[in-house]
């Protein structure tokens, strides 16, 4: 396993291009199993979750092909098309890797009529309910039984029947639930209306392929999206929206090194609760072109600095357009050292705070009371060797690191490898000392 070794204390100063929303291509690439058509999906990121999803799509009939891509001279296409149909079974040891496998769990019903999808577990930042997946399906016309360990789904007939679905949960709206059923229903016979529905930009993304491969939806980014469903689904090209949870990661690596960057294709839009958060911390967030000017909001330019004292902030993760749960941990990072005492309370995953003990390591003052942690500013953080847990806490840790004084070592770096792609060599670029090692290679130099 690989380590990242930090020495802190150096300012950012560059250039960073935002890549493709992981949290985006999951359900975009899933979409493939609704059609046999070939879809085109521009912008990927190269990362290990992307790897596993296309592995597991290659089990159920999809194969993936890399293609140049002119506008993206570095960065491939990819094209999926679903070859055959025989096998509908998400098996457990590659859903156990990847919990967002669920988001197969929908189209492989809608398209096919049956589906076999191993439940997903836990994982590092708590319980992974899929209840209301199946609650939504069930509104659909589903049958689902559960049989050892696996989700069963059949649609009567062969066909769903759209219906009104309500997809709230005692913690919000849910993503991915919101993406199976939006999925699910494009081939329903019938509207299907979906309430509480999440209004993330990712499902607005998928929505809009959705729509490109014959669907049609209205209301996705609110919280009531209808469908009208129809016989059947094309392909579509389709460019994957910026990683906005990618995005506010390096803004507040930027802020907590004092440093001066410029983010691209950067989806300011998005990051409307995060930057208003900064900007009340002391971070400022300077859009570089006129987003009246005919910009794509989505796909801006902004430059960050932070050239006074951070001033402490209370939050609270929210769903979109609220704070972000997965902004959580890199913001409770940067406050460690704002001056006086922060409150940061989680309320979509209660227990998502693994970040709290590897932060108080490097010298953090933090003080947890179930969901809710109280930041005591310091004046510096000291480095440390920390573990990485999850791939939010992990980044977490990266900023802590790259402010601290002296070297830490992060061992466990393959959770950021799940969603941030050459972080290093990126951060790197603009000043970072980082390097990547192998474990091995630092036991035998300590
Ligand atoms: C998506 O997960 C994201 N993952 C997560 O990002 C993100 O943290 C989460 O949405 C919330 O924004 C992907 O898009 C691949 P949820 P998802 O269903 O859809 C409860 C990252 O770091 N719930 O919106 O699985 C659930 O327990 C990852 O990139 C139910 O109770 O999350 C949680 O408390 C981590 N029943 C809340 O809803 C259900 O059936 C939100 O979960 C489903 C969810």
């Amino acid at each position: 396993m690989d380590a990242f070794v930090i020495n802190g204390g150096r300012p950012l100063r560059g250039r960073v291009r935002i890549n493709g929303s992981k949290n985006a291509a999951l359900p975009l690439m899933a979409s493939a199993l609704l059609t046999d058509d070939p879809i085109t999906l521009r912008d990927v990121p190269d990362l290990a979750d992307i790897r596993n999803m296309t592995r597991l799509l290659a089990e159920l009939g999809c194969e993936t092909a890399e293609l140049d891509d002119p506008g993206l001279p570095d960065r491939p296409a990819l094209e999926l098309r679903t070859r055959h149909e025989i096998e509908s079974h998400a098996r457990y040891d590659l859903v156990r890797t990847m919990r967002a496998s669920i988001c197969v769990l929908g189209p492989l019903l809608a398209r096919r009529g049956s589906a076999r999808v191993s439940m997903p577990g836990g994982c590092a930042i708590g319980p992974r309910p899929v209840d209301l997946h199946l609650k939504g399906l069930e509104a659909l016309g589903a049958r689902i039984t559960l049989d050892g360990g696996d989700i069963i789904a059949t649609a009567p007939g062969g066909r769903l029947t759209g219906a009104p679905v309500f997809m709230g949960g005692a913690f919000g709206s849910t993503v991915l639930g919101t993406a199976n059923i939006m999925s699910a229903a494009s081939l329903a016979r019938g509207t299907t209306i979906i309430e509480a529905a999440a209004c993330e930009p990712e499902i607005v993304d998928l929505a809009c392929l959705l729509g490109k491969m014959g669907a049609h939806i209205e209301g996705a980014g609110s919280p009531r999206i209808i469908v009208h469903g129809v016989e059947r689904l094309t392909g579509a090209d389709h460019t994957i929206i910026p990683d906005r949870i990618e995005a506010g990661t390096y803004m507040c690596a930027a802020a907590a090194t004092q440093g001066d960057i410029t983010i691209t294709n950067c989806p300011l839009d998005a990051l409307m609760a995060v930057t208003t958060t900064l900007h009340a911390i002391g971070v400022v967030v300077e859009p570089l072109e006129p987003l009246q000017g005919g910009i794509d909001p989505m796909r801006a330019a902004a430059r960050i600095t932070c050239p006074g004292p951070l001033t402490p902030v209370e939050i609270t993760t929210q769903p979109h357009p609220g704070y972000p749960t997965d902004l959580q941990a890199q913001l409770m990072a940067l406050l460690c050292r704002a001056g006086g005492i922060s409150v940061i309370t989680e309320k979509i995953f209660p227990d998502r705070f693994l970040h709290v003990p590897e932060l108080a390591r490097m010298g953090a003052q933090l003080y947890r009371r179930g969901s809710t942690v109280i930041v005591h500013g310091v004046d510096s953080l000291s480095g440390a060797p920390v573990m990485a847990s999850d791939l939010r806490a992990s980044a977490s840790l990266v900023i802590a690191a790259l402010a601290a004084t002296g070297t830490t070592t992060i061992n466990r770096v393959y959770h950021l490898d799940r969603g941030y792609e050459r972080m290093e060599h990126r951060l790197a670029a603009m000043g970072a000392s980082i390097e990547r090692v192998a474990e091995e290679e630092l036991a035998a130099t300590a």
